[in-house]
């Protein structure tokens, strides 16, 4: 709620209940009249013609309008007031940090046994909501009593978003059968990584379902990269800096394509972190100077050392029927080591369609 107004020269200063003050620039308020003349309410699209509008533009009269929840603002281009909710102008102050604040954090002794969901659990609106929002929070789930087919992966996939294509296809299977008995053959341990670091837009959410299992060994592993970069934050602050600066380029040859793309391990907005990216499989050559070359290799070291450690990583043998869907934007994922024979079906769905359904269930 809005406490008091005070008009400046080129911009007025809005304190509100809880005390912050803002000023806002009038050409920006002016710009963000959402008043019939200026905003297409079916659309939400601008109408004005912002590059006519006057810099300079002045308030001839403001007035704070239904004890505080409203500012009303007369234009000296315009004969209607525009109407500003002190929710909307609190919403774009500037210091504003709110992208991660429901986000939980976590080690390996902090997840519960409320990551696992029932697939028919979650065909209802509440149960989706709920399951959705542990995702979301979270940022893995697994969802059990799955039928092992390619059908259920779409399903789910179609309730979120709707499966990516990629170099890979879309929807995925994925069978590793060596004959256990007749071979010593090892799938070697996949270790933590986030996928597609060689592309713009990396993979938002990626679903693993296990189709059939008859082997030993390859744990499903689970590391959240928003935990260890608050812990390198904390504790090398040097270190995190450097990785949220140096960008890091990944490469993927194959399938007749040359994909490359390039961002740093510890990507901010505003200062806020908004994904982490790291591979070692597929980091292509890079030069940067020797000093920080050095420390570079350096906080590679520290930042393996960590999702490496048992503290950081929760690993679950996945069995027929069990989906385990995870954010690549935020979680490391890896397989521990296995011999024997293990199908797994899976897809991708990009991380704007898992916003949008976050965002049209309220959670953010
Ligand atoms: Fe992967």
């Amino acid at each position: 709620m809005i406490e008091n107004i005070k008009i400046l020269s080129n911009s007025i200063s809005v304190k509100f209940k809880n005390n912050h003050e803002e000023n806002f620039p009038n050409i920006w308020l002016r710009d963000h009249a959402k008043d019939e003349e200026n905003w297409d309410k079916r659309s939400y699209q601008r109408k004005t013609f912002t590059a006519s509008l006057d810099i300079g533009i002045q308030i001839k009269e403001a007035k704070i309008k239904e004890d505080g929840s409203h500012l009303e603002i007369l234009w000296s281009d315009m004969k209607n007031v525009v109407e500003y909710s002190s929710e909307y102008l609190f919403k774009n102050i500037l210091s504003i940090n709110n992208k991660n604040n429901n986000l939980q954090l976590w080690k390996k002794e902090d997840i519960q046994q409320d990551i696992y969901f029932k697939f028919k659990e979650i065909q209802d609106e509440e149960g989706f909501r709920l399951f959705l929002k542990k995702l979301y929070n979270l940022g893995f789930c697994v969802i059990t009593d799955c039928e092992t087919n390619l059908k259920t992966v779409e399903v789910l996939a179609n309730k979120i978003g709707y499966v990516r294509q990629s170099i890979f296809g879309g929807l995925w299977e994925f069978e590793s059968n060596e004959d256990m008995a007749d071979s010593a053959y090892t799938q070697e341990e996949l270790r933590p990584h986030t996928d597609s670091t060689y592309s713009n837009d990396a993979p938002g959410l990626q679903l693993l379902l296990c189709c059939d299992y008859k082997a030993k060994g390859g744990e499903s592993i689970m590391v959240d990269g928003f935990k260890i970069a608050q812990v390198i934050k904390n504790n090398n602050k040097d270190l995190f800096d450097l990785m949220s600066k140096i960008e890091v380029p990944g490469k993927y040859i194959g399938d007749g394509v040359i994909l490359e793309a390039k961002r740093p391990i510890f990507k901010l907005d505003n200062n806020e972190l908004i994904q982490v990216s790291f591979n070692n499989y597929d980091r292509t050559e890079f030069r940067i100077d020797e000093a920080l070359t050095v420390k570079f290799y350096k906080a590679i070291k520290k930042f393996d050392d960590l999702v490496n450690s048992k503290e950081f990583q929760w690993r679950h043998i996945l069995k027929p029927g069990e989906l385990l869907i995870f954010n690549n934007w935020r979680i490391l994922h890896g397989r521990g080591s296995f011999i024997g024979k293990r199908k797994m079906a899976g897809c991708y769905i990009n991380m704007e369609d898992f916003r949008s359904r976050c965002k049209i269930s309220g959670l953010y």
